[in-house]
């Protein structure tokens, strides 16, 4: 969970920021809201504050009630607190919707409101996302404000094209998707988390760190199933489990309550995590039934043995002369799973391609499974993959989107694969509470 301090300025889109809020908030982020004078023309605070649980302050001069303390803090017990104590506790600063005006005086260094004073102010990272009509997007002024924005290391997240607020009008101006916005966020959360880790200055538990997935009941299935050809014999495959592993241990961090279910693992289990041991694909589907229904998220990264023997011997076979075995196929786990999946619930396939245009045949699946998103490797490709340290994967979303991720440690993918289920996630909040 990360303290966001949200600016909110006067232009028709601060409505929704209301959105941006609660999907903030869904994702488990404490946020204080600040307004610009003209902003309460739009949207008064009585909506943000009853969103976030706190007060929001438009003046310089007025008394925070919450002495600076963010949702789920304690307030301070001593006074008087700066005017710009929020910005100086937050761990990231979002002005959405950011005006033209408001941009032009960042981008000047004015503070001559609460929401520019704490630009000017502000150590955090800052994250603006501008909504405009086309032509003051596009006009000179403001693209020059935007690139001294940028120089000046702060965020812009770009408006995107559609209708805009006048009637009949259409063109670049639009405030872009609140989940665009808060990806943005995430992003530069996470990566100054990673930059003060690297400095030694947190273990990894401070307050600024991302913890998206608070609360969240997460599956992971690792490793790879065994099917018994006889006494001592089996047909497996050389997942060694480390991507599954990689993900549980991510999502532990993410503050998400973790059940590993590992098949013949080769390396440790995380600490803190629930683990179950299984071997076969009926073990595995055992697992899963059991513990379905209350999990908000399955990673099926685990690789799942498409056959069996059919006939499977008591006894050692003895060598002799050649043997035919035939195989039948087991259960296809995954695509069981998304068939009785519940509304809010994200099912997450994978799949280990072996070379071609394994990207295609991995849209294929998900598409064909009803996954709500799938993470397709190359296995053919040397130093990625089974037994590996590294990965390289390709995460093909429901809505169309794909990221490609990698060559890289399996932790790192693991992280860029959380990231995309917490985007899934906040997008399926938002749907359930809007119902
Ligand atoms: C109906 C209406 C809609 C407006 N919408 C926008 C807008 O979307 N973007 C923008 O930059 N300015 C917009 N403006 C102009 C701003 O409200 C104006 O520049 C104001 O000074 C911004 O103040 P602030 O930056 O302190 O919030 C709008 C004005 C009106 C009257």
């Amino acid at each position: 969970m990360a303290r966001i301090l949200l600016g909110v300025c006067g232009g028709i889109a601060a409505y929704k920021a209301a959105e941006l809020v609660r999907a903030a908030t869904a994702r488990g982020h404490s946020v204080r809201v600040i307004q610009t004078e003209t902003s309460l023309r739009f949207v008064g605070r009585a909506t943000f504050e009853a969103i976030t649980g706190a007060p929001v302050l438009v003046d310089e001069f007025e008394q925070d009630p919450a002495r600076g303390a963010f949702p789920g803090e304690p307030p301070p017990t001593h006074a008087p607190i700066s005017h710009l104590e929020l910005v100086a506790r937050c761990d990231a600063y979002c002005i959405a919707p950011a005006t033209a005006n408001t941009l032009a005086k960042i981008a000047g260094g004015h503070a001559d409101s609460l929401v520019t004073t704490a630009a000017l102010a502000c150590r955090a990272p800052i994250v603006v996302a501008p909504a405009m009509n086309e032509a003051m997007w596009l006009a000179a002024q403001t693209r020059a404000n935007v690139a001294r924005l940028r120089k000046l290391g702060i965020r812009v997240v770009p408006p995107a094209e559609g209708r805009l607020a006048s009637p009949g009008e259409w063109g670049v101006g639009r405030l872009a998707e609140p989940e665009r916005i808060l990806a943005v966020l995430e992003e530069v959360l996470e990566h100054r988390e990673r930059s003060r880790v690297a400095d030694g200055e947190s273990g990894g538990a401070i307050a600024g760190s991302v913890r998206d997935l608070a609360g969240v009941r997460v599956i992971v299935t690792a490793g790879g199933t065994r099917e018994p050809l006889d006494a001592v014999r089996f047909i497996g495959n050389r997942s060694s489990g480390r991507m599954g592993v990689a993900l549980a241990e991510a999502a532990l961090r993410r503050g998400a309550q973790v059940t590993l279910i590992g098949a013949n693992l080769a390396v440790d289990p995380p600490a803190g995590v629930d683990y179950v041991p299984v071997v076969t694909v009926e073990d595995l589907a055992h697992a899963l039934d059991e513990r379905f229904a209350a999990a908000d998220v399955v990673l099926m990264a685990a690789a799942v043995s498409d056959f069996r023997p059919a006939r499977v011997w008591d006894d050692k076979l003895e060598r002799g002369n050649s043997l035919a075995v035939e195989l039948e196929p087991t259960e296809d786990l995954v695509a069981g799973l998304a068939a009785r999946r519940r509304p809010g619930q994200l099912v997450i396939g994978f799949a280990a391609e072996h070379g071609g245009d394994f990207v295609a045949r991995a849209r294929e699946k998900l598409r064909r499974k009803r996954l709500d998103a799938i993470v397709a490797n190359d296995v053919s490709q040397p130093g990625i993959g089974f037994e590996s340290a590294d990965n390289a994967v390709v995460m093909i979303s429901r809505d169309g989107r794909e990221r490609s991720v990698g060559p890289t440690s399996k932790l790192e993918v693991a992280r860029a694969i959380l990231d995309e289920v917490a985007r899934l996630r906040a997008s399926v909040v938002l749907q359930s509470e809007s119902r």
